[in-house]
C-alpha cells in the first residue's frame, strides 16, 4: 500500500509502498479516505516538532484522519462504519495512569507516543490500525468533512478547559479573539462566533487574501497585527473575553494577557521554538492578578472532545467546510498538499473517495 512519510535528514514527504498492516488483537484495520495536513505537520516536516518511531528510519505522517472499517477483527465496530482516530498511544504499548483514565490528552512527555507526530507512525497511507478504543464513530452526513473531527476537537478541549476556569464566578463572555488565520484558528472563530457577539481575528496579510475574505464570512472582523499589535487591540477595538491564541508567534502569549478584558481567559495553542524578548513581569504578574485573568496552555485532545468535534460539524454550515479545503492531493502526486502559502488553508490528502 502507498503512505506518505519523511525520512530521517529529510524535510520533503515521500511516497514509499508499505506493506498493509495486520491488526491484532483488539485492532480494527481502517481504509483511510483523507487526511489533513495542519501546521504541526509542517513543524514535523522541519525537524522542529516531534520525532520519529524508535529504530525506524521514517515515519508515516498525518494526524487528522477519518476512514471506513474494513475489518472489525471482533472489536465490536462494524465494518463500513466511518471513523476518526485519535492521536495519542500508549508508549510501548504500556499502560500508564493518563491511559487507565481516559485521559491521554493530560500525559505528559515521555508517557505517550502521538502518531505522525512524535514516535509512531500516522494516518497517511491506504490503511492502518488502531485499537477500537482510539476510533471515534463519525455520522454518515458528515462523510469525508470527518477530516475536520481532529483539529475541531483541539477548539473543542481548548474551550471546556477555558469555561472550566471561569466556572465559579459569573461569567457572561461577549467578545472573542481568535490569534492566527491558519486552518485552525479559522474553524474556532467560526465556533466562537455561536456563542459570542463580536469576534475578531488576528493575522498578518494585506488584502485581497483569502483568509480575510472568510474570517469576514464568518462573521468576525480582521486585524492585521503588524497594524495593530495583539496588546493594543483594546485601545484599536475592546478587551476580550477569550482570546485563542493558534499563531505559535510566541510574543503573543504575553501579549494576550493585556489584551483581555477583566476576569477574562486566554488559551495557548502554538508549539514555538526557543523563542527570547523582553517583557515587563511585573507588569505581567499585576494585569494577572489584579484583573483576575487566567492564561491556560493545552495540548491534544482525546474520546469526548471528539465527540464535541462531531457536534460542532454536524452543525457547521457546509460552504465553510469547503472553503476551508483549499487542496485535495492524491497520493501518486502530494507536493500540493505540502504547500504551504497565502492560498492555502486546509489541504488534505485523498486515499479514497469511499
Ligand atoms: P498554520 O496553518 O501554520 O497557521 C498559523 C497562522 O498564524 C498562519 O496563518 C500565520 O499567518 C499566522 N501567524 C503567525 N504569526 C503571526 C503573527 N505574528 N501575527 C498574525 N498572524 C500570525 O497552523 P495551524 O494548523 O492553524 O495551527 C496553529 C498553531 O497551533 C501551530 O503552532 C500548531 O502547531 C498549533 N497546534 C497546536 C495544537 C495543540 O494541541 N496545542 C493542535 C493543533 C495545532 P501567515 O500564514 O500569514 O504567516
Ligand atoms: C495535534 C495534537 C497534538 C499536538 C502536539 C497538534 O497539531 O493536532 O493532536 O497533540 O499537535 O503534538
Ligand atoms: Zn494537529
Amino acid at each position: 500500500m502507498k503512505a506518505i512519510a519523511v525520512r530521517r535528514g529529510s524535510d520533503e514527504p515521500e511516497v514509499l509502498e508499505k506493506p498493509r498492516p495486520e491488526p491484532q488483537r483488539g485492532e480494527a484495520l481502517i481504509r483511510i479516505l483523507r487526511v489533513g495536513v495542519d501546521g504541526t505537520d509542517h513543524e514535523v516536516l522541519c525537524g522542529a516538532h516531534g520525532g520519529f518511531p524508535e529504530g525506524d528510519d521514517h515515519m508515516v505522517l498525518g494526524h487528522e484522519a477519518v476512514g471506513v472499517v474494513a475489518d472489525s477483527n471482533g472489536t465490536g465496530l462494524r465494518d463500513g462504519t466511518l471513523v476518526a482516530p485519535t492521536v495519542r498511544r500508549k508508549p510501548n504499548g504500556e499502560i500508564n495512569e493518563y491511559f487507565r483514565r481516559g485521559e491521554p490528552d493530560m500525559a505528559p512527555a515521555g508517557d505517550y507516543v502521538e502518531r505522525g507526530i512524535v514516535g509512531a507512525h500516522g494516518f497517511m497511507a491506504e490503511y492502518i490500525t488502531s485499537p477500537a478504543e482510539y476510533l471515534v464513530p463519525v455520522p454518515e452526513a458528515i462523510g469525508r468533512d470527518g477530516v475536520f473531527v481532529e483539529p475541531a476537537s483541539i477548539t473543542a478541549k481548548a474551550l471546556e478547559h477555558a469555561s472550566a476556569t471561569r466556572e465559579p464566578f459569573q461569567w457572561d463572555p461577549e467578545t472573542a479573539c481568535v490569534l492566527g488565520n491558519g486552518s485552525l484558528g479559522l474553524l474556532t472563530l467560526w465556533k466562537l462566533t455561536q456563542s459570542h457577539d463580536r469576534t475578531y481575528c488576528v493575522g498578518r496579510r494585506d488584502r485581497p487574501d483569502p483568509t480575510i475574505d472568510l474570517i469576514e464570512r464568518i462573521g468576525g472582523t480582521y486585524v492585521d497585527s503588524r497594524e495593530t499589535p495583539v496588546d493594543e487591540i483594546p485601545g484599536a477595538h475592546e478587551r476580550m473575553d477569550l482570546i485563542f491564541e493558534a499563531t505559535g508567534y510566541a510574543p503573543h502569549a504575553v501579549q494576550t494577557v493585556h489584551a483581555l478584558a477583566p476576569n477574562g481567559v486566554g488559551v495557548l495553542e502554538g508549539i514555538p521554538d526557543s523563542w527570547e524578548f523582553e517583557i515587563d513581569g511585573g507588569e505581567l504578574h499585576n494585569e494577572l492578578v489584579l484583573h483576575n485573568k487566567c492564561l491556560i496552555g493545552t495540548v491534544n485532545s482525546h474520546v469526548s472532545h471528539f465527540e464535541t468535534a462531531i457536534d460542532t460539524l454536524a452543525a457547521a454550515p457546509s460552504w465553510l467546510l469547503d472553503e476551508l479545503v483549499t487542496t485535495v492531493a492524491t497520493p501518486d502526486d502530494v507536493a500540493p498538499a505540502f504547500v504551504d502559502d497565502d492560498q492555502q488553508i486546509k489541504a488534505v490528502v485523498e486515499f479514497a473517495e469511499r
